[in-house]
């Protein structure tokens, strides 16, 4: 199996995403979890993450709390999405959790974990800000060469931004850290808003995942259900993006995802553009390549592999 940490701000569709890696053990070995400030503060990330492990049975799997704000900038939240916990939705609310968060700082628990484990054995797995790897790298600059792959939900293109006109909120967040990862020289491989976007919630699939019938199913069609409202009634679409998930499911099936090996800077000096992913798709310059940007998705395979998933849990 595959060694990953996931490192992220849940979050519905984060906590989709760390419900489909705990369903795969055969291919997928969750060596912990860190939490970021993105979505909302910090103190509710590192609370959510918990509670997901609870819903699926793991309260054994390796909490950390990471970092409580971006780099150089005061943390923007999103809690117009994802509502005032983070992770509102299902009724009666998840449980507050019972397993503890480990002492260590997030952060260390990256910088240790890429020390001891075998070099290129590591896969990095961020769903929000880039404040915690980033952080990592700047602090121990030799676990950058040990990471075998950043496989991550951030960025657009075609799709441009769901946070400003420009940008995606990930990269957004903390564009210093962002810079600090695309320049890492680690192989990157992003699901940008252009993939997540054609990942849609519709009712049938929704309901698929409800008539599974267990505690997994029915809370992930009712935080589904609350997530996806914002983008159903705000844009008329037929369902919501369901955006982190990807970037596990593109460990389990990589053939769902097809894209192109490009150059990809951040912006971070304008205040038009902050955080936009500045993806040379075309190829137009002779930057290097440094990322593999994902542009398409087989999304009826995507929810049939996600379903069959969950229902193991
Ligand atoms: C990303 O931002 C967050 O709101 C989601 O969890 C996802 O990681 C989408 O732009
Ligand atoms: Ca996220």
């Amino acid at each position: 199996a595959r060694k990953i940490i996931i490192d992220t701000d849940p979050g519905q569709d984060d906590a989709v995403a760390i419900l489909l890696a705990l369903a795969s053990p055969e291919e997928i070995e969750l060596l912990g979890i860190t939490a970021v400030a993105g979505n909302v503060p910090l103190s509710l990330t590192g609370v959510n993450a918990r509670k997901v492990c609870e819903l699926a049975d793991r309260p054994d799997v390796l909490v950390y709390a990471g970092c409580d704000a971006p780099i150089k900038r005061p943390l923007h939240t999103a809690e117009h999405v994802h509502g005032k916990t983070g992770l509102d939705g299902p009724e009666p609310p998840l449980p507050e959790p019972v397993m503890p968060l480990q002492d260590k700082h997030g952060v260390d628990f990256i910088i240790d974990t890429l020390r001891t484990e075998p070099a290129g054995s590591v896969t990095l797995c961020p769903m929000g800000p880039l404040t915690n790897i980033a952080t990592a790298f700047k602090k121990a600059p030799d676990i950058v060469e040990r990471v075998q792959e950043i496989v991550l939900m951030g960025g657009a293109y075609f799709e441009v931004g769901n946070i400003t006109p420009a940008a995606e909120f990930n990269i957004w967040v903390d564009p210093e850290a962002s810079d600090i990862v695309f320049k890492s020289g680690v192989p990157i491989v992003v699901m940008p808003l252009d993939v997540t976007h054609k990942v849609l919630c519709t009712p049938p699939r929704i309901e698929a995942i409800r008539e599974l019938g267990s505690k997994v199913g029915i809370g992930v069609a009712e935080m589904i259900d609350f997530f996806e409202r914002f983008d159903t009634e705000k844009y008329g679409s037929d369902g919501g993006p369901l955006h982190d998930p990807c970037v596990i499911a593109y460990l389990l099936k990589p053939d769902l995802f097809s894209g192109r090996h490009i150059n990809v800077e951040i912006e971070t000096q304008s205040e038009l553009t902050l955080g936009m992913t500045v993806a040379d798709w075309w190829r137009v310059t002779d930057r290097t390549a440094n990322a593999l940007f994902i542009g398409d998705v087989d999304a009826q395979g995507f929810f049939d592999l996600l379903t069959e998933r969950l229902a193991r849990l």
